[in-house]
């Protein structure tokens, strides 16, 4: 199978942002193998990961970061189709009583244990091991589980908090309501195990089913990514290599900055735009490459090719 989108996923805290949208970093993507979720779908899953443009200047930057740019790409996505909604859910207002909402818990090792307990009970049987949506429970679902190892690296602490505590009802999901199961505590515990699955901080250990992440998928959906942008004439050969050119120094100062980014999980634009600022002022990149940069990703985004 082939993926047509990519995934930005943040590396491990190590190294990526996976890019899914944008960005594309060599750590995460999902195998493509027999998954029941499609390309597709985690396509349609990730968010971007980039563009700072569209949230910048909300003064709640991340409770609207989400989804923003969701298009329809249609064409050329493989099969399956985005999952069912996504884009809606992604983008519906958050309740009051969720809003706002920050963890209080840091994803520290005695967290990440916790959270992978609660994980392989309660989540990774729809959701897979991996976090891919591709759980055994979860085949035949409609819309499929979200492939929230992806999804969680641009989703705002508020966003997840809600949607596990809530479930799917609202949106006529079979994503369970959490809030009576899992203490608050337990649910950002959860939290932060899936996004360190979708970053590559952790590997999968139990094995329900599902596919965990791979970097050379991760590249190589980039790289299709871009190579459609160019054929539907959205962007030149020499922006994608430019494109391509500064993606991969993201992905470095990523890998050796994520102590200091941690902060910015959970917005996206925030980061990219932080990093892209630390690469100019380090003269690793000019302005100009950085204004194309975000331009080319925003045509991306509008012609459905990226998130
Ligand atoms: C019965 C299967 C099932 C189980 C068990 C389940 N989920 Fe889900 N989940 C889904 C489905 C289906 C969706 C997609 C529809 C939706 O978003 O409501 C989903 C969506 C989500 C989302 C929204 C992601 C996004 O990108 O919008 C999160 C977060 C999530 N699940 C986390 C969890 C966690 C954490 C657990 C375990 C504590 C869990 N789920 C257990 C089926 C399940």
């Amino acid at each position: 199978m082939k993926f047509r989108k990519f995934i930005l996923s943040t590396a491990l805290f190590t190294a990526t942002l996976l890019l899914f949208a944008a960005c594309s970093t060599p750590q995460a993507t999902i195998v493509p193998t027999s998954a029941p979720t499609s390309p597709a779908e985690m396509a349609e899953a990730m968010t971007s990961y980039t563009t700072p443009g569209p949230t910048k200047g909300h003064g709640q930057g991340k409770e609207e970061q989400h989804g923003h740019g969701h298009q329809g790409h249609g064409k050329g996505m493989g099969m399956g189709g985005p999952p069912k909604g996504m884009r809606e859910r992604h983008q519906a207002p958050i309740p009051a009583a969720y809003q706002g909402k920050t963890s209080p818990i840091p994803a520290d090792e005695a967290s990440l244990a916790r959270g992978e307990a609660i994980y392989v009970q309660q989540c990774a049987t729809c959701h897979g091991d991996g976090g891919m949506g591709d759980g055994p429970a979860g085949q035949g679902l409609d819309p499929a589980p979200a492939p929230i190892a992806h999804t969680s690296q641009m989703l705002s602490d508020s966003y997840l908090f809600w949607r596990i505590s809530e479930g799917g009802a609202q949106f006529n999901t079979a994503m369970i309501p959490y809030k009576g199961i899992l203490s608050e505590d337990e649910i950002w515990d959860v939290i932060n195990y899936v996004r360190a699955l979708g970053s590559g901080e952790v590997k999968p250990r139990h094995h329900v089913g599902g596919q965990a992440i791979d970097p050379h998928a991760e590249a190589q959906m980039h790289a299709e990514m871009l190579a459609t942008g160019v054929k539907q004439g959205v962007i030149t050969q020499d922006e994608a290599d430019l494109f391509a050119e500064v993606h991969d120094k993201l992905d470095a100062y990523k890998g050796a900055h994520m102590d200091e980014l941690r902060s910015f999980m959970g917005n996206p634009e925030e980061m990219q735009q932080a990093m892209l600022d630390a690469l100019v002022k380090s003269g690793e990149i000019t302005q100009e490459q950085a204004d194309a940069f975000v331009d080319i990703h925003d045509r991306l985004v509008e012609a459905g090719i990226m998130q």
